[in-house]
């Protein structure tokens, strides 16, 4: 529970203590604001002051770079602090509905803190719960996972009482893997070194090809092979004094992905032994995993792993005895912005930044943290280059499909009967991930996520693997009970939200798609809104600086195409009207100017 402190002697003492245990590094910057606030409940200007003197930065930086991120607040937020996750999915089991009943038993207003100071209540996106929502984030540490009427009830009940969140039935604390579907990255035994001794016994050269032959491809999303990312790391110059780089993106903020958060609960050791034998080949000394803010959660029985291999001689100084073979991983949380998945916002956010992408070339494997040749790579990844290293690169490449070897993780969510985790071999179709997971009557899937595409039922005999459906690992299916305008309608939110603002085409564009959006849902549609809708998404088409905002419009240009009833029934005016009222917003001005004769008045027509 954190303290609110306002006693200043308190607060410097606390951050004090946080500067010293990152040795007031200005790359530690976010860790640190994370940490004071962990501390303190929220970031008053007297602590970014003396933050910012401690790391030697101006406040002005150290706020410009609080205020990037959500859960870093420069305003007093609730004792409680309550953040419904807002997935389509979750907003599917009625979590809107839920958050409403919540913030009325707490008198929570919608500005979203209660007089009393006692709760906060507001959304984040999407949590990577989808299997086991609606779930609700507490202050940014815990979660509380199927939310539903009655837990909201006993919630504000503890809430009302201020009964420590050590209190609270554990249960409702469960996370559970909810694995339906394994194979070899699930089922593989707990690596305890058996990757790292095969590397060795082979040399780093040797593994390097194992891992060319196994045609391993980033699970991302992007899907560049693995091998030739890391031959670019290794063949790019070391700065004097520096060294190569690995970094774990366990970013996951891809809204219905939550399969990494599994591979971090129980394959942990191979997602840190897939790292060090990165290190191995790359010859780096440093790792960071970047773990997303809302699995917070994960990061002690993460930092216990961390220690358990350390004692093991399998992190540290002379790895498995080898003299010289140094290398040891840091755990970064972030705070809370989809974008600091991209890989060079990644970057920014470790080095203690806004989290804005970088532009590129140069690329990370080049220039990456702090200038030093960098890999980025997904959890995924790094378990299956773990495996890869023990079994060797022809085992991995026998499975799947040509183009996409190996396995692949997919978390189900939406309507099914059994949502969860399934892995299967590349080149599955999506009418068998359908029938496994007992949906019925099912009407649409995203694959991929919010950024990836929609299919409609006709499309159920398609595969996954990069020939055909590349994902990232969500897959959320909706039944014909389903509005899919409602569907992509919250993707547009999702995405106007999360735009980092840094270019015009992604900043104005996906404010514009949801305002259109929001002016078909409120009935004020017509032809011409749909035109404007294909043109913006033309529009945003390779004009933005990242992936976030040229993958923004996909879900609206597929469900436009494949369920465009649900929008032509909101096409209902014969013309083009405002989504506003124009005349009311003259109001203030004539007002101003004391006016109120039909002159100051815009002619409305009918
Ligand atoms: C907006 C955006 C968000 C992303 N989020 C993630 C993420 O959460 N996890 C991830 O592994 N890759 C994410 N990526 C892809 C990364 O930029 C990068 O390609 C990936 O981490 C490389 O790892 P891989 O080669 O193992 O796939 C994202 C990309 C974009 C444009
Ligand atoms: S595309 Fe969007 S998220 Fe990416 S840099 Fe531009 S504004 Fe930021």
């Amino acid at each position: 529970m954190p303290i609110h402190c306002t006693d200043e002697a308190r607060l410097s003492a606390t951050v004090t203590g946080v500067l010293r245990r990152h040795g007031a590094r200005r790359e530690a910057l976010v860790q640190i604001l994370r940490e004071v606030q962990e501390r303190t409940g929220w970031l008053p200007r007297s602590a970014l002051a003396l933050v910012a003197a401690g790391v030697g930065l101006t406040p002005a930086i150290v706020e410009g770079v609080a205020s990037f991120y959500r859960f870093l607040h420069l305003q007093p937020v609730g004792h409680f602090h309550l953040l419904w996750s807002d997935n389509v999915t979750d907003r599917m089991q009625g979590s809107h509905a839920l958050a409403q009943e919540l913030r009325r038993l707490l008198a929570v207003p919608a500005g979203g803190l209660s007089a009393d100071g006692r709760a906060s209540v507001g959304f984040a996106s999407c949590t990577g719960l989808g299997d086991q929502g609606p779930a609700l984030l507490v202050n940014q540490q815990h979660v509380v996972t199927r939310m539903d009427s009655q837990r909201v009830h006993d919630l504000a009940d503890m809430v009302r009482n201020q009964v420590p969140l050590a209190d609270w039935p554990a249960h409702w604390m469960q996370v559970d893997d909810q694995v339906r579907r394994s194979d070899v990255l699930l089922d593989a035994p707990s690596l305890q070194g058996q990757a790292l001794q095969a590397t060795q016994a082979r040399g780093a050269q040797a593994t390097m090809s194992e891992l060319s032959a196994s045609r391993l491809r980033g699970r991302g999303g992007a899907g560049f092979s693995t091998a030739r990312k890391w031959a670019l790391c290794l063949a790019a110059p070391v700065p004097e004094g520096g060294t190569r780089v690995v970094v774990c993106n366990a970013d996951e903020g891809e809204p219905g992905t939550f399969k990494d958060r599994v591979l971090l609960s129980r394959q942990a050791d191979a997602v840190f032994e897939g790292m060090t034998v990165a290190a191995r080949l790359l010859d780096a000394r440093t790792g960071l995993l970047y773990l997303r803010g809302e699995y917070r959660y994960l990061l002690d029985p993460l930092e216990s792993v961390l220690a358990r291999r350390r004692a093991r001689g399998l992190l540290g100084r002379n790895i498995l005895g080898v003299e010289g073979f140094d290398f040891d991983i840091a755990i970064h949380v972030g705070a809370g912005a989809y974008v600091c998945g991209e890989e060079s916002a990644l970057i920014e956010s470790l080095e203690g930044k806004r989290g804005t992408p970088r532009i590129r070339p140069p690329f990370p494997v080049e220039r990456g943290y702090l200038g030093q040749p960098t890999v980025v790579n997904n959890v995924e990844t790094f378990c299956a280059a773990a495996q890869i290293a023990w079994h060797g690169g022809t085992w991995w490449s026998a499975i799947g499909t040509p183009d996409s070897s190996g396995t692949k993780l997919h978390a189900v969510s939406g309507d099914c009967e059994r949502p969860g985790v399934y892995e299967y071999p590349f080149g599955v179709t999506v009418a068998q991930v359908l029938h496994d997971c007992g949906a019925r009557d099912t009407q649409a899937v995203q694959v991929g996520g919010p950024s990836g595409r929609c299919l409609a039922d006709h499309e159920f005999q398609r595969r996954m693997g990069f020939e055909d459906l590349p994902t990232a690992g969500a897959f959320m299916v909706f039944d014909r009970s389903r509005d899919m305008f409602e569907v992509a309608h919250a993707f547009a939110q999702f995405f106007a939200h999360e735009s980092c603002g840094f270019c015009t085409p992604c900043r104005v564009g996906t404010a514009l798609v949801l305002q259109r959006m929001d002016k078909l849902a409120a009935g004020l549609g017509s032809g011409w809104d749909r035109t404007d809708l294909d043109d913006l998404d033309t529009l945003m088409q390779g004009t933005t600086h990242c992936g976030l905002g040229a993958s923004s419009t996909h879900a609206l240009r597929d469900t436009l195409e494949r369920f465009g009833a649900a929008y032509d029934k909101r096409l209902r005016q014969p013309r083009f009207t405002p989504g506003f009222d124009l005349d009311g917003e003259l109001e203030p001005a004539r007002r101003a100017t004391g006016r109120d004769d039909p002159h100051a008045h815009l002619e409305q027509k009918g």
